[in-house]
């Protein structure tokens, strides 16, 4: 049977392309979000993620008008991938982004989970380890980035995917279904990798993000693989590319920008410091959009 996925946010940035991806695995995808998101096989639903009514709507209707001929009723979602939210600090006063996020992912999570849903994976951020946003030069604890990092951001945008974290951890604990947090990196889509160049020029651009990048469709990949592992629980996983977004060794960024953090074991010589080790080592992940292929080193 095809699987039917409600993802929440789909026509946003990485949304736009990680439903693609899932479209073009052989599920059977249903955006819900503010504005609609055309690519085919796809269906429309605006919604607002803010309003629970809305929400619990949303999960338990029909998704289209051939639902209403096969006559079986309203069919249950197989997974809700909720990647909805304001998307960082300054776009909304901090309230908002705080509220917005923390709300909708709750809305989305507890509708989810009440009517069934046994497999979730939501959108956390690698903001959670509190440098991207903080005041002024902050330090990192370590590197690489690990997923038991003491995350401890100063901004409401990380501080409410942190919340986020802890929401579906407690939901996921009370129900037992299957929550997977991804701490995703900075998202590039495919026309971006033109800005690579320049970014290689000033590697203090993406200092704050310690040169993280996940290519959109390679997240695509990583929703993909979630949906096909159960069993783990809450989970949290840094969602980023094998290596750094820069052409500058990555031993050698961290002693330019970061001397006084730590290494506490070793790193390749290009390894990204957001590390996908447990992508790789738990979700089978294979990057299949390396920069490399769109830029010259
Ligand atoms: N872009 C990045 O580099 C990045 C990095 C880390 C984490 N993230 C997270 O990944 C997710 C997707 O990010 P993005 O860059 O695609 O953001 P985006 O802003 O491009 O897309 C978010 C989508 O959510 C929708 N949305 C916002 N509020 C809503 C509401 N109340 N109800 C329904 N829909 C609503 C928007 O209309 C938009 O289409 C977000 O959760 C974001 O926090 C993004």
């Amino acid at each position: 049977m095809t699987k039917r996925i409600l993802f929440t946010g789909g026509s946003g940035k990485a949304g736009r392309h990680a439903v693609p991806w899932l479209v073009n695995a052989g599920y059977e995808v249903h955006n819900i979000d503010l504005v609609p998101l055309e690519s085919p096989g796809v269906t429309n639903l605006i919604a607002d993620i803010t309003d629970s009514g809305q929400v619990f709507n949303a999960l338990s209707m029909h998704a289209d008008f051939p639902d209403l001929e096969k006559g079986r009723g309203v069919q249950p979602y197989d997974a809700v991938v909720h990647f909805a939210a304001i998307p960082r600090i300054l776009i909304k006063p901090d309230n908002e982004t705080f509220r917005i996020n923390t709300m909708g992912t709750y809305n989305v999570i507890e509708a989810a989970v009440k009517l069934g849903v046994r497999k979730i994976v939501i959108a956390s951020s690698e903001t959670t380890y509190g440098v991207c946003f903080a005041e002024g030069h902050r330090d990192f604890h370590q590197f690489p980035l690990d997923e038991d990092y003491d995350v401890d951001p100063m901004d409401s945008y990380g501080l409410s995917k942190v919340v986020n974290e802890k929401t579906a951890r407690a939901f996921a604990e009370r129900s037992g279904a299957d929550i997977y947090a991804l701490r995703i990196g900075n998202v590039i889509e495919p026309h971006e990798y033109e800005n690579f160049p320049t970014y290689f020029a000033n590697p203090e651009m993406r200092k704050r993000i310690a040169w993280s990048y996940i290519d959109a469709r390679d997240l695509g990949q990583i929703c993909h693989l979630c949906i096909e592992k159960d069993g783990l629980g809450f989970q949290v996983f840094n969602a980023a590319n094998d290596t750094v977004s820069a052409n500058t060794p990555t031993r050698k960024l961290a002693e330019r920008f970061y001397p006084n953090v730590p290494f506490p074991r070793e790193i390749g010589e290009y390894e990204g410091l957001l590390s996908n080790r447990k992508i790789r080592e738990v979700l089978g992940f294979k990057e299949e959009h390396d920069w490399r292929n769109y830029v010259k080193g």
